[in-house]
């Protein structure tokens, strides 16, 4: 095994690795100097993403800043995003695999680049002959089958933003985004399989349509099921299946979309209840997406590349979808789950499909720590080159044993902070130039500043907590909330008198070499005896005890902390591991941090993204009501840990 140099920080005991020597040999970006030379003449510098991409017309200018925050990338460049995805790769590579498909039975579908760009012609015809125009909003709630990035390449295709909704989501969801979108298209399916049983997603549809104020022209239902569910079409319900029959062979021509005209919007729940519609432009967001794939994945075209997001949420989208189509590359879309038919479900498939660059959540890798080693260990994962994560804080346990048990000790382990909002990554370690800091984020990317600053707006010293900001625009930021500017500018610009300034509402440190750490959500801090405690840094000193994988914080009113812990299988949870815990805490954060109560639990309830539900705890901590706990992934836990507090 070779892990490249090791090395320690001035500063402390912090573990640094370089990056491997034959990683850094083959790396998309080497240069050195890349941060400085993007410095020095930014805005320019993003030309260096934007001509990574086919623009039917150059753009005139990199950046228009006239009107802030309503920023304009590449004004005056007109392109389609199904061409770069698609229809560009024809000359070079129509017979290698874009989409490698396995469903939730084991079936395998494979899309070459050929295939691809005959279907997703099909299906861009057959929407427009259903009466889609350009800018209309087409709403897509599908699970993980091709279909899903195929519509999604269709609508681009015609100029017709979509509208995706993760699939798990409820009818009233569903319909609440399909009247903030004034979507009058639906794209749906029939079911699809939860583990071993079909589950019907048309009549979750069909209720959702009930609610809408508005109404639908035409919804088209992805036959998923066959036989096993027959679901009976409506008035201006149409079968994909036979669409797509009626207008194969037929090709569209693509609709030529301002860099700044709407590629999709994206609702987001945030904290404050009422969903956010995120909207992306087409020119900055498919530039920084594509260079971000390229820098930070490192994902080449004959690689075989792994995004385990559901494309329902961003990640899907921008790194499962539209980067790895752009550069070309073979992708795998995963229907399934990770534990299903076993737990080493993931490392088969990496095994068998020779997979080498692998990008996922800190969530699910907790999951793979949780039921041991010996499930990767069973599988030939040397086909690997580069690992990212994305999503949470990792912990530095947590990226020790993904670097080692996943990585074989020689991948370099990206992990990539961004959000909805920024569309694509905005820091992150560039695997072939920086070296990484288990547990830290890393410095911003080339051509993004970014600062940890007080509540004043001043740049904290190295180890302070404070806010994190970005105080310079990017390429692929939301170019505005759909039917929000006022509500836009609000929750995320401030202007300062050195220019406007982004607000991610997360809470960081920085260090001396300017690595960041991202805390999580402002919001998720502690207060004990006066003192503000980091919820995730007291989470990250718990998951670091031996036999533990999860942890969660909260406090009461009283300001005690509760300390929810979940622990490797076989693992006894008892009052050594208790000890355990609490001198963690009290050693890596302080005698203050020693916990009032430590409740061991089967798992922690989350949401369907994978994020931990502190706010649920904190309730039932509290002994509060809590409201629909369906939007959870694992609602079954609450009455477990309800009980378990009792
Ligand atoms: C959190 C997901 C720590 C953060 C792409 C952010 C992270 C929110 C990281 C966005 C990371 C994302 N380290 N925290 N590497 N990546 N986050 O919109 O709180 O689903 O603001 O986008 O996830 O979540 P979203």
């Amino acid at each position: 095994m070779d892990d490249g140099a090791q090395g320690t920080d001035a500063g402390g005991d912090e573990r640094t690795r370089q990056p491997p020597s034959d990683f850094v040999a083959n790396a998309n970006v080497t240069d050195a100097d890349v941060d400085a030379a993007f410095d020095a003449t930014w805005p320019d510098c993003w030309r260096r993403a934007a001509d990574l991409l086919d623009w039917e017309r150059d753009y005139d200018d990199v950046l228009d800043d006239a009107d802030p925050p309503f920023y304009e990338w590449f004004p005056g460049g007109e392109l389609n995003a199904s061409v770069n995805c698609v229809d560009r790769h024809l000359a070079e590579r129509k017979n290698q695999v874009a989409i490698k498909w396995i469903g939730k039975r084991g079936e395998r579908r494979t899309y070459t680049y050929l295939d691809l760009h005959r279907e997703v012609n099909a299906a861009a015809a057959a929407l427009r002959d259903l009466g889609v125009e350009e800018d209309d909003v087409v709403t897509l709630y599908l699970p993980m089958t091709p279909e899903l990035p195929i519509t999604m390449l269709a609508c681009a295709r015609i100029g017709a933003p979509h509208n995706v909704v993760f699939a798990g989501l409820s009818a009233e969801a569903l319909s609440t985004r399909i009247d903030a979108a004034e979507s009058e298209y639906l794209v749906t399916c029939d079911g699809y399989y939860r583990r071993e049983d079909a589950f019907n997603q048309k009549s979750k549809a069909d209720n959702a349509r009930l609610r809408l104020d508005g109404d639908l022209e035409a919804t088209v239902v992805v036959d998923r099921l066959g036989d096993e569910l027959r679901t009976p079409l409506g008035d201006d319900e149409y079968d994909y299946g036979t669409l797509i029959d009626a207008h194969d062979g037929e090709t569209v021509d693509p609709v030529a979309r301002d860099a700044g005209d709407l590629l999709f919007v994206m609702y987001t729940s945030g904290t404050t209840g009422e969903p956010k519609g995120v909207e992306h432009a087409t020119g900055g967001y498919l530039s920084h997406v594509t260079w971000t794939t390229e820098a930070v994945l490192d994902v080449k075209p004959d690689d075989t590349y792994w995004c385990a997001a559901d494309i329902g949420w961003i990640t899907g989208h921008s790194y499962g979808v539209y980067g790895p189509l752009s550069v070309g590359t073979s992708t795998l879309l995963f229907e399934g789950t990770p534990d299903y038919p076993d737990r080493d479900r993931v490392w088969e498939l990496i095994d068998r499909n020779a997979v080498t660059v692998f990008y996922t959540a800190p969530t699910a890798i907790r999951s793979f720590m949780k039921w041991g080693e010996e499930y990767p260990a069973n599988h030939d994962l040397s086909s690997l080159r580069l690992l990212g994560t994305v999503g949470e804080a990792i912990s530095p346990r947590a990226w020790e044993w993904y670097h080692e048990h996943v990585g074989g000790g020689d991948c370099p382990v990206v992990d990539t902070w961004w959000q909805t909002e920024t569309g694509a990554i905005l820091l992150a370690t560039l695997p072939g130039v920086d070296a990484m800091k288990p547990g830290k984020v890393g410095p911003p990317l080339p051509g993004i500043s970014a600062q940890v600053v007080d509540e004043r707006g001043d740049p904290v010293d190295p180890g302070e907590t404070g806010y994190l900001a970005i105080d310079r625009p990017w390429p692929g930021m939301l170019r505005g909330l759909r039917g929000g500017d006022e509500r836009y500018r609000r929750e995320y610009w401030e202007e300062t008198d050195d220019g406007w300034v982004y607000h991610t509402g997360d809470g960081a440190t920085v260090d001396e070499d300017g690595y960041v750490t991202v805390l999580g959500r402002l919001d998720d801090v502690i207060t004990v005896r006066s003192q503000r405690l980091s919820t995730a840094k007291l989470e990250s000193a718990i998951v670091e005890a031996e036999g533990v994988t999860e942890a969660a914080v909260v406090g009461d009113e009283q300001g005690d902390i509760y300390a929810y812990v979940t622990t490797k299988s076989g693992v006894e949870t008892d009052d050594t591991l208790r000890e355990t815990v609490a001198d963690r805490l009290e050693y890596e954060v302080g005698p203050i941090a020693r916990p009032d109560e430590i409740v061991f639990t089967t798992e922690l309830p989350k949401t369907r993204s994978g994020k931990i539900m502190r706010r649920l705890l904190e309730d039932i901590t509290r002994g509060n009501e809590f409201g629909d706990v369906s939007a959870l992934r694992n609602p079954e836990v609450v009455g477990e840990i309800s009980s378990a507090v009792e």
